[in-house]
């Protein structure tokens, strides 16, 4: 069985927190360790650079991104692990994929549009402080995922237009230029669940309401007590729904545990109690993972080690893939392809002599325009057999070789080429 690939990018921005730890890292690596599944994870550093201008930032985003997704659990010799910026294949396949696109496609991107809607509804020029790389943006995802020929691309609902962007810009390619590429499919998780921020509202950084994933215990405590609440004295009985609490340990508890909180509340438990426990799941979780993060944070030595190799594995597809899309679409070498149309005119001038030996017998021969004799028959009892023979080596071309093959001297192997495009020649000729 053919496995499904799945791919999927994290920008490079921050620091991972709580949901994106709930939302991706953790559903992605449990993903990873399915059989059949073929995982390629990237760190969108190249997406990065259109919001973020703070070289130093990129870099530390990306080291803290890439010993995240380690600690978690990612085993990079099971998947490909890369950073987007190690394959260069990819900023050229963006551009193969821009000459396909619509423009009109682009207007309409969300994140685009979002931007320029703001704008006009402060009647500035639309596109006031947008820069290209926000309109290209799907067209540098687009390209991030038809150069590994991603079947699934698991992402948050916000993505899904990327997505169906990615289907049609491999639907155009390959129409113009051949079958290419796979159209992919996006992979919405219903249940893993957007996790709520300290204040209630969806765990972001746009909201400043994250907790870090790799806070210190010491640091989760703190950050875990200044979670919202109602204002529920210790001994009345509390709500689940809508308390963001309740959901982010929810998060990280089994069904049991789940139930068992649910049931705390109905009983009046107390905040700081409620607090506290949350604070200890969340803690049993990813205490493991805090040491192995931390090791690799010491030693960007190992973690850059880890993404060549990934890059070297990544490349060993997009080199030889973009070579072929190179040559579909037209930038080719100028020698190699002078000798394909040498090579063809010569074959397509050839001939078919016939002659009669000593031995009374009737035969053919197919000649190039150097006189190089392409294709030798057998001797025949009739010039009127010869001449069927060669009739059907006319209209079937090289598929006829089965048929006459008792009639005709073997070919050789490296001819068969020269001498299909003889016969199609002549046979176009013909017509
Ligand atoms: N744009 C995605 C995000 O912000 C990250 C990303 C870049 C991505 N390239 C991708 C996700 C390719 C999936 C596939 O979440």
């Amino acid at each position: 069985m053919r496995s499904v690939r799945f791919l999927t990018g994290i920008t490079t921005s921050g620091t991972p927190h709580l949901g994106n730890y709930v939302g991706s890292i953790r559903p992605s690596v449990r993903a990873s360790l399915t059989p059949g599944v073929e995982s390629y994870y990237f760190l969108a550093d190249y997406h990065a650079l259109i919001k973020i201008d703070d070289p130093a930032r990129i870099q530390r985003s990306t080291l803290e991104i890439a010993a995240s997704w380690l600690a978690a659990g990612l085993d990079p010799e099971k998947v490909t692990f890369y950073r987007q910026s190690d394959i260069p294949e990819i900023p050229e396949l963006t551009w193969l994929l821009t000459c396909v696109t619509g423009k009109g496609v682009l207007n309409r991107a969300h994140a685009y549009k979002a931007a320029v809607d703001k704008n006009l509804a402060t009647e500035q020029d639309p596109d006031m402080d947008v820069n290209a790389g926000l309109f290209m943006y799907p067209v540098l995802m687009g390209a991030d995922i038809l150069m590994f020929n991603a079947h699934k691309v698991p992402v948050g609902r916000d993505q899904i237009q990327h997505i169906e962007m990615a289907r049609d810009m491999a639907h155009s390619f390959n129409h113009r230029y051949g079958e290419h590429f796979v159209p992919p499919q996006a992979v919405v998780e219903e249940s893993v669940a957007t996790l709520p921020g300290l204040d209630g509202r969806k765990m972001s950084k746009s909201y400043d309401n994250t907790i870090p994933l790799f806070a210190s215990r010491e640091q989760l405590k703190k950050l875990i007590s200044g979670i919202v609440t109602d204002s529920r004295a210790p001994g009345e009985p509390k709500e689940p729904e809508g308390s963001a609490l309740f959901q982010i340990y929810q998060a990280f508890a089994s069904e049991a545990e789940t139930q068992t909180l649910r049931q705390d509340y109905a009983n009046g438990i107390a905040w700081a109690d409620a607090k506290q426990r949350l604070f200890e799941r969340i803690d049993l979780e990813i205490a493991p993972m805090r040491e192995t993060y931390h090791s690799l944070m010491n030693d960007p030595h190992r973690v850059e080690a880890i993404l060549q190799a990934g890059a070297t594995k990544a490349r060993k597809i997009s080199t030889p893939f973009t070579a072929r899309l190179r040559h579909a679409v037209g930038l080719r070498s100028l020698v190699s392809s002078e000798v394909a149309v040498a090579k063809v005119a010569k074959a397509t001038t050839a001939s078919f002599k016939q002659y009669r030996e000593k031995d009374g017998k009737f035969y053919f021969k197919l000649v190039n325009s150097s006189g190089n004799v392409l294709l030798q028959s057998r001797g025949f009892e009739s010039p009127k057999v010869a001449g069927q023979s060669i009739a059907t080596l006319l209209q079937l071309g090289l598929g006829a070789l089965e048929a006459l093959g008792s009639q005709l001297e073997p070919l050789e192997a490296d001819c068969q080429e020269t001498v299909a495009a003889a016969l199609a020649g002549m046979a176009r000729e013909d017509k």
